[in-house]
């Protein structure tokens, strides 16, 4: 009797893997895009003065189970790329440099450097990535502070004196150091009211009904609401302690608030010199890979589609790199400045 060998090779772990990890990349891109494309909103020229970045920041903001979306759909994709990818890139042998341990050193080939820079690029954005979303998601997050039918939003920037036509423009009020001082004893000059309306509320929870049809106690009810919201916007505002030249910028929406910090951000030359290498290391590896993913994945297999997508991709980079440096440069240097 004659039996077929089949050739199938068995269905690996580690296939199934590199495959997710290739999903997930191609999944961060059109994040990246997205990301991107709204940041450079920001921008002069692109952004109508910050109202697009606004919008589309209060757009995101508002969309419904928000924190579910950024966990699974942003947090997961990106954290599991990247911890598969940690270990991807310390197996890799890179072989375009001449100092290289690996035999042959194969510089002449194009493609080998970019495989080397598709790693390097790695470690700035593993580093990149747990930086800028420390600093933006974290540290500089707006406080919120919601009173019934009002939000504040605020946020600790640094004084320019471009800030004041800004304010102006974008409805924000900045609060220095003493401002927040008068406004702490003038709300704490109602704690005795608020004191006893607090201890009428509890004599009034005990009396028996219809304690709550009193003549005025719709009134001294919005007198204490509003007391307590007053106190909640204080807290707000003394959340993050501020020196020398900074103030407490108030916006009325989270897209303003945001759009503030990241104007406060580019004003340094520093960051955005960091936010300058973070922007062009993510659009080479994002290109650089949405080519090998299209190779992985069977997608263009003849030599001219490869050497044709090479030029989609890298007009691709060119783009969205352009859309990255106008949100750094374009922010502050270029728009808001006065
Ligand atoms: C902006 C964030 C990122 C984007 C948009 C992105 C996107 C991509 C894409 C599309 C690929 C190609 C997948 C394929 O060839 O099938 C890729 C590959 C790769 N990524 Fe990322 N990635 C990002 C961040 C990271 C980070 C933080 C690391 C590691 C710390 C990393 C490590 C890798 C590695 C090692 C590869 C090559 C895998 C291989 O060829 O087998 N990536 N990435």
């Amino acid at each position: 009797m004659h039996f077929m060998s089949t050739n199938v090779a068995p269905f690996s772990r580690s296939f199934a893997i590199r495959r997710i990890h290739s999903l997930f990349g191609l999944w961060i891109v059109i994040f990246l895009l997205e990301h991107l494309l709204t940041n450079s909103q920001a921008a002069l020229l692109i952004g109508e003065n910050g109202e697009g970045f606004i919008r589309a920041v209060n757009f995101i903001k508002n969309l419904p189970y928000l924190h579910a979306i950024e966990i699974l759909l942003i947090g997961v994709p990106i954290l599991y790329h990247m911890i598969w990818g940690i270990a991807y890139v310390i197996q890799a042998k890179m072989n375009s440099f001449p100092a290289s341990q690996n035999k042959p050193v194969l510089a002449k080939f194009g493609r080998n450097h970019a495989y080397s820079w598709q790693r390097i690029t790695s470690w700035v954005l593993l580093i990149g990535i747990i930086a800028h979303v420390g600093y933006m998601r974290f540290y500089m997050y707006p406080v919120s502070v919601n009173t019934g039918k009002n939000s504040a939003y605020f946020v600790r920037i640094s004084m320019d004196p471009g800030l004041y036509t800004v304010s102006d423009r974008l409805n924000v009020t900045l609060y220095h150091k003493q401002a927040i001082e008068e406004v702490k004893q003038q709300i704490e000059s109602h704690e005795q009211e608020l004191q006893t309306l607090s201890r009428d509320f509890e004599k009034l929870q005990e009396s028996p009904p219809p304690h709550l049809y009193q003549k005025n106690t719709g009134q001294l009810m919005d007198r204490y609401q509003n007391l307590e919201d007053q106190k909640a916007y204080l807290k707000g505002l003394e959340k993050r302690k501020i020196s020398g030249n900074e103030v407490i910028a108030e916006a009325n929406n989270f897209g303003t608030a945001t759009l503030l910090i990241v104007r406060d951000s580019f004003k340094s030359i520093f960051k955005s010199i960091l936010y300058t290498i973070f922007v062009l290391a993510a659009v080479f590896h994002a290109f650089n890979g949405l080519w090998t993913f299209m190779i992985t994945w069977g997608i263009i297999l003849k030599m001219r589609s490869q050497s044709r997508a090479v030029n989609c991709c890298i007009t691709l980079m060119m783009i969205v790199g352009f859309l990255g440096l106008a949100s750094i440069w374009g922010t502050y240097y270029l728009n808001l400045r006065n």
